[in-house]
């Protein structure tokens, strides 16, 4: 069974520092890997994911490669090391669905990237695909609208009363791409941790703080006893956790 909450956010990246900065916002679901990000990362890939399950990632998609046997050996080996929190990925080919098929009869959750269309998406779902990822951003340097693919599979699924396979939007290059995801039907946006970062981001929300903090410093200078302005309240604290994780965010993010 899947779980349905909505609009689950993962961050796709094999970058555990990038993922130690976010995760502690509460507000991250997952975690997508491949072997570019995996090679980008200069590390093996097995401590990788161990790093993200010590960090208490739920759901860790780790890719695997070569042809069905292989997949399917290599899918139930790591789902024997890692448990529940290893989604298996594998590509959009015949091996790889076959791989699909065999791994999720075996109660393991598969998730086939490299999707471009809705007939793709159509036998990934019968393969028992738990998440079909559409590519956004490698359809639009082709040319086609990715988050119409997005929509498409969306609409096609909802007429079809698919519910065990879940849209999980990946290549996003923007928030305006992740924002639009979800409006289109996907279930699941996975971005690069600097994408999540920039969500935060409005001019009028920085505006409005500042002008709130001026505020609140006339407002405690005037009577009573002061608590001083927002920042110095945040300095007092430095314990508390939730306000050095929006610190890093901010520095992140800027
Ligand atoms: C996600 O699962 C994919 O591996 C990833 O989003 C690909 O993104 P890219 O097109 O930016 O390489």
């Amino acid at each position: 069974m899947n779980d349905h909450t909505p609009m689950k956010i993962f961050l796709d990246t094999a970058d555990t520092s990038a993922i130690h900065k976010y995760f502690p916002t509460g507000l991250i679901d997952g975690v997508t890997t491949n072997p570019t990000l995996i090679m980008k990362s200069g590390r093996d890939p097995e401590d990788v994911y161990q790093e993200l399950k010590d960090m208490g990632i739920s759901d860790i998609s780790m890719e695997v490669v070569g042809n069905s046997s292989e997949m399917i050996a290599e899918g139930s080996r790591l789902y024997e090391k890692f448990g529940k929190c290893c989604t298996v990925k594998v590509p959009c080919s015949p091996e790889g669905l076959y791989a699909c098929k065999q791994l999720s009869r075996d109660l393991i959750n598969v998730n086939v990237t490299l999707i471009f269309n809705a007939a793709q998406a159509i036998l990934a779902h019968k393969a028992g695909a738990k998440y079909v990822s559409p590519f956004v951003g490698r359809l639009d340097d082709n040319s086609i609208s990715g988050l119409e693919v997005v929509r498409s599979i969306a609409d096609l699924y909802c007429r079809q009363g698919v519910c065990s396979t879940e849209i999980l939007a990946a290549s996003i290059r923007d928030v305006h791409r992740v924002t639009r995801s979800f409006y289109n039907g996907a279930h699941i946006v996975t971005m690069p941790p600097a994408v999540f970062g920039k969500m935060y981001n409005h001019v009028l929300t920085d505006k409005g703080l500042e002008l709130f903090d001026e505020d609140w410093s006339k407002v405690t200078s005037n009577s009573g006893p002061s608590f001083g302005s927002f920042s110095q309240l945040q300095e007092a604290n430095p314990g508390n956790e939730l306000k050095d994780v929006m610190q890093k965010v901010r520095e992140c993010s800027s």
